[in-house]
């Protein structure tokens, strides 16, 4: 299976196999644009789409070379659908059609949210079910249920921003650039991260946008946010420019607030659902204290705990191969007027 992602600011392609079940990765290419968004504090849609059409056809030619593989090897070719970008979703989209068209093979369109939940089972193999994930990247704070391979039922989701959005926010509120994510996750470790008492927030009424959910496993991460922005403000207003020590602080204090908001949830659903297993997925999970404090709190409840390796973490192809995989089994294919899908639910 040919894999094929441009959602966002990552052009990448990947080839995984399949024997007996068991999947195998052969390549996984990704070609970052970060380096083109940071000038601007994040990501251009408009040079996103431009990057993807530059990067589509060698990444994928490095991908088929380095799994020593030949286009007519492939058996299928999946593409992620949405949701994401439009413009950056239709280079994809486009590729993947030309190439399904050109060698007559299957063509697999794929949820992106259901590749970052693919990516644990990628890596490790058949998981005790039912599984309860978190997908945490900077568009979605979402939580799944997982009672059989490829069914994913949302319990949970942000009301408001993604943890990532979160993490890029009050990165740039602090002047440390973009991506904020891998920066605020390294200025922490040098924090005292009970320095400042930012709050955290517990959803106790259904969201009016969907009432029929009770939405007690919900998130919201925009006060958490204000609460950073108002305490940065307070001290220029009193003439203190932070120092590295205190901006150190203040990431690790809300980190602190960021993950024990994560884990309370997961392992709230865990108990609810009854979950033979935890994961967490997306870019967020690429988080060393998300990672380091999920896997402590899993071992310490006693429940099999599946984290992917940082480079299925962040946006890739592989899971979209993955996932592509799961669907092809269960018999879903697209047609030539398969269209992106920026707001494509799961
Ligand atoms: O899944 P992903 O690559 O793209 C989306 O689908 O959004 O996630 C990107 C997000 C960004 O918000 C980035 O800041 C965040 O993941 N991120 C991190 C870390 N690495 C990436 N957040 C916290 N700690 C990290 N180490
Ligand atoms: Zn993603």
């Amino acid at each position: 299976m040919l894999g094929i992602e441009t959602s966002c600011d990552e052009t990448s392609a990947a080839v995984v196999s399949e024997t007996d079940g068991m999947w195998t990765i052969g390549s996984n290419i990704v070609a970052s644009q970060v380096n083109i968004h940071r000038e601007w504090g994040g990501v251009v849609p408009e040079l996103a789409s431009r990057q993807h059409i530059r990067d589509i056809c060698p990444v994928v030619r490095t991908a088929l070379d380095t799994a020593r593989a030949d286009l007519k090897d492939l058996d299928a070719i999946a593409v992620t659908q949405g949701p994401g970008l439009v413009g950056s979703l239709l280079v994809g989209v486009s590729f993947a059609k030309s190439l399904a068209l050109s060698l007559d093979r299957p063509l697999v369109p794929v949820h992106h949210l259901a590749g970052h939940i693919e990516s644990l089972f990628l890596q490790h193999g058949p998981i005790p079910l039912p599984l309860v994930v978190l997908v945490v990247s900077g568009g979605h704070t979402s939580l799944y249920v997982v009672n059989e391979p490829g069914r994913y039922e949302r319990i949970g989701r942000t009301r408001d921003d993604a943890a990532g959005e979160a993490y890029d926010k009050v990165a740039k509120l602090l002047g440390l650039g973009y991506p904020g994510g891998p920066i605020v996750d390294k200025r922490a470790r040098d924090g005292n991260d009970e320095a400042i008492a930012f709050p955290s927030t517990r959803m106790t009424h259904a969201d009016r946008n969907a009432p029929q959910m009770k939405g007690e496993l919900d998130f919201s991460f925009s006060g958490l946010k204000t609460a950073v922005l108002r305490y940065v403000r307070q001290r220029s207003e009193s003439g203190v420019q932070l120092s590295d020590q205190e901006t150190n602080d203040i990431c690790a204090s809300f980190q602190r607030v960021v993950v024990s908001t994560l884990l309370d949830r997961i392992f709230d659903a865990a108990d609810r659902y009854g979950a033979q297993s935890v994961g967490i997925a997306g870019g967020v999970s690429a988080n060393a204290r998300l990672r380091k404090d999920f896997t402590h709190q899993a071992e310490r409840l006693g429940i099999p705990a599946y984290v992917p390796h940082i480079s299925l973490s962040t946006d890739n192809a592989a899971m979209i191969a993955a996932a592509g995989l799961r669907n092809f089994h269960a018999g879903k294919r697209a047609g030539l007027d398969l269209n992106a899908d920026p707001s494509l639910e799961l």
